[in-house]
């Protein structure tokens, strides 16, 4: 059976206090709608529409997806006229799929059983049973326990108030049907809006039964209308994110300081210390050591690699067996070679380095290019840029550069070559040789330090 998904986003979110629309707010780096839709495409659906309003351009600039068909409602007069933007341009014989932008952690296990509860004479409605039910639509069942149809909180009675199982507004039913029962409603009610929640009433007089699933999780079916509750999302995703890796055996000092926005992919035996942010795409191998207070973005991690505490490493390759930190800072275009130390207050930019090569203290090394089993001093500056332009810094094999050097690109430090410390680095140094720019040390003899007149 053909699937279509229709989003429905168009609420304003005025509770988010913010001017950007509500669906954009992220939950793990990702939008609300994002989310979303990657579950719709996950299902395999052969048309997702998102039903848009408020902010709607901004919405489809930011979200950047193909394939998805951007329908309009100018005006938001309720969850059934949203869904009636969208159904022009989905086929008869499809299945319909209603989501909501604003609710991200519907799972595909369990929109998947939904689906499949979904046939020409059924429905699939997606409830959960809450311990406070206040606001939600409640589920009617007759004596036999067969839905008969939702009522609206502001439209219920008390009796109806007491029903703790609402609905999370999730459904699936097929699209001929949706239609006819879509075109029939009225804006009769409480709210004075057209309810999607209405069709279930007119299905089952259709003789169409309703069949509910319930979510594995409660997560799964809150929604984000305020910034507690988009806070309480971000942990609920980044739990499940944490016990993911936990259940591929990484060790996780606190499931609770951690944080996924984007993919990781990890190897054998990877213990990863609190306070850690993985943006965008990490890969981390074998027996690798992440300490406390670390940000990776974009990063590749080979293994042995011991990342130690507060520091920052972005679009770069880490070498096996590399030691990392603390207080490292690694800037795009970073290579690293095996077994590199790069050590505290150091930074590192667009730079490949050697394998076996120290970059240990106090230094920035940027537009550089290190061979292997090189010593950089403590202090040492490749002055990259001229005001204008950058350029290179090549320092070779096994130099030794001297602390408190700079190396004015575009230079190149030979193979075997050892800086002398203090210098500052113009010219070309010749392999196998010492180079050093110095004033010449002097000694005063007999020379004495002022002292303090005394007073009167
Ligand atoms: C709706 C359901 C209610 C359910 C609850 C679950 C109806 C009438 N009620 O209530 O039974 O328990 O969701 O959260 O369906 N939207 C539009 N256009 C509109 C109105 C809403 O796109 O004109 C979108 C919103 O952006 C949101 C979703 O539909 O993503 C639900 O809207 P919301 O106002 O939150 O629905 P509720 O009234 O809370
Ligand atoms: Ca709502």
């Amino acid at each position: 059976m053909k699937l279509s998904v229709i989003i429905l986003a168009a609420g304003q979110g005025t509770r988010m206090r913010s001017s950007m629309p509500k669906v954009l707010h992220p939950i793990g780096g990702q939008s609300l709608l994002e989310h979303v839709i990657d579950t719709a495409r996950g299902l395999g659906a052969a048309t997702i529409s998102v039903v848009y309003g408020h902010g709607g351009e901004l919405v489809r600039e930011r979200v950047s997806e193909q394939d998805v068909l951007w329908v309009e409602q100018a005006q938001q007069l309720g969850t059934g006229h949203a869904v009636a933007q969208a159904l022009p341009g989905i086929a008869d014989d499809h299945t319909v799929v209603v989501l909501y932008g604003d609710v991200p952690l519907l799972s595909a296990p369990t929109l998947q059983r939904l689906i499949d509860d979904a046939s020409h004479r059924t429905l699939g409605l997606l409830t959960a049973h809450l311990d406070d039910p206040s606001g939600y639509g409640r589920i009617i069942r007759d004596a036999q326990g067969d839905v008969l149809a939702i009522v609206e909180h502001k439209d219920a009675s008390e009796a109806q108030r007491a029903i703790r199982e609402v609905n999370t507004g999730i459904l699936a039913a097929p699209a001929a049907q949706m239609k006819k029962w879509i075109a029939a409603l009225d804006n009769n009610n409480a709210q004075g809006e057209y309810y999607l929640t209405d069709v279930i009433a007119m299905a089952v007089g259709d003789g169409v039964a309703i069949n509910t699933v319930h979510p594995s999780s409660i997560s799964e079916v809150l929604g984000v209308n305020n910034k507690a509750q988009l806070a309480d999302l971000e942990r609920a995703y980044q739990r499940g994110q944490a016990d993911r890796l936990m259940e591929r055996g990484v060790t996780l000092r606190d499931p609770a300081r951690f944080d996924v926005r984007g993919e990781i992919e990890v190897g054998r035996d990877v213990v990863i210390d609190f306070n850690v942010v993985c943006e965008g795409r990490v890969i981390i191998g074998n027996e690798v050591n992440i300490g406390p207070n670390v940000c990776l973005k974009d990063v590749v991690i080979g293994d042995g690699v011991q990342v130690l505490a507060n520091s920052v490493i972005e679009e770069a390759n880490i070498g096996a067996g590399s030691r990392i930190g603390p207080f490292a800072r690694i800037r795009p275009g970073t290579v690293l070679g095996e077994a590199a130390h790069i050590g505290n207050f150091v930074e590192i930019k667009k730079a490949i380095i050697g394998h076996g090569s120290k970059v240990n203290h106090l230094s920035y090394v940027g537009d550089a290019t290190i061979g292997r089993g090189v010593n950089i001093g403590a202090g040492t500056i490749t002055c990259n840029y001229d005001g204008a332009n950058k350029h290179q810094t090549v320092i070779e094999d096994d130099a030794f550069i001297g602390s408190d050097t700079q190396l004015v690109a575009p230079v190149t430090v030979g193979a075997g070559a050892t800086i002398g410390a203090g210098s500052t680095i113009t010219k070309n140094a010749p392999p196998g040789e010492l180079t050093y720019s110095r004033t010449p040390q002097q000694t005063r003899n007999g020379w004495k330090r002022p002292v303090k007149k005394q007073p009167g």
